[in-house]
């Protein structure tokens, strides 16, 4: 019943990373099973603004699932379940670049596909289906999240590349400086196969990747030291209440999902079955 309710309100969803497992204070929870096993951990469904949300903690209520274990397609799954069209999947991320320094939040519009043996596609057959990864991420969204985080006064950055690393270890010295040569601006460790589960369902999905360290460190700055998993929470805990705000501040603008390539991404898609 009340899920009849959630759904015709078609949520906002919204998915919280490392450091960022509880949004708002009155929500309901609902614990959804999918045909792909449980996901990470209940969904909190609430309102901002009288704007419907529904919020999952990627990683599970505390912490225990690494970025290798989380099911994906679960989690999108249960999303859709509820009614959820459009997504802000925030996370953090190393960056690959000098001018990427920690705290700029950085809207990704392409990712590199670093992973391997994640289970990252809801069309197994019989129906052969091929759909366009040509444009990843929600321009729409992308758009409206970094107008709200100018309007914040945050710094940040519209468009980059995000390299999706299998983890759960970080990056070597050569792999980093491959990574940054390539031109790709921010290595993480979740995107991948999370904004792509959602195209895959005709979902809008957009990234807000928030800089918590320099990877390997700075070349010329042996001040700057690799990354370690402690440091990085510690500079997302500082960046918290930034992420929040700009949330709090865009999800009541976020329109009902346009006529838009991630709805019409089956469209074509096809081939046989
Ligand atoms: N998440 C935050 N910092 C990271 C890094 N340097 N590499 C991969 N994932 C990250």
């Amino acid at each position: 019943l009340e899920l009849e309710r959630w759904r015709a309100a078609e949520p906002v969803g919204v998915f919280g990373g490392s450091g960022f497992y509880s949004f708002l204070d009155d929500v309901e929870e609902v614990v959804l099973d999918t045909p792909y096993g449980p996901p990470s951990a209940a969904i909190r469904v609430g309102e901002i603004d009288g704007r419907a949300v529904a919020f999952m903690p990627r990683h599970g209520d505390r912490h225990t699932l690494p970025p290798h274990r989380i099911n994906y397609r679960a989690n999108l799954w249960a999303m859709r379940e509820l009614g959820v069209k459009r997504i802000i999947g925030p996370c953090a991320c190393g960056s690959l670049r000098r001018e990427l320094a920690p705290g700029t939040f950085v809207i990704c519009d392409q990712f590199v596909d670093r992973t391997r043996g994640r289970a990252d596609t809801f069309y197994d057959g019989p129906r052969t289906t091929h759909v366009s990864a040509a444009d990843p991420y929600c321009a729409d969204l992308s758009r409206l999240l970094a107008e709200c985080a100018r309007e914040l006064e945050i710094p940040v950055v519209e468009g980059g590349t995000v390299v999706v690393i299998q983890g759960p270890r970080f990056s070597t010295r050569a792999e980093s400086r491959w990574f940054a040569r390539m031109g790709w601006d921010v290595v993480n460790m979740t995107q991948y196969p999370e904004v792509w589960l959602a195209r895959e369902l005709g979902i809008c999905y957009a990234n807000v990747s928030l800089v918590t360290d320099y990877d390997v460190g700075l070349e010329d700055d042996p001040e700057v030291e690799p990354v370690s998993a402690d440091a990085a929470f510690e500079v997302f805990a500082r960046n918290i209440d930034r992420l929040r705000a700009l949330l709090f501040r865009a999800v009541p603008r976020v329109g009902p999902q346009p006529d838009d390539p991630c709805a019409s991404a089956l469209d074509r898609a096809t081939v046989h079955g």
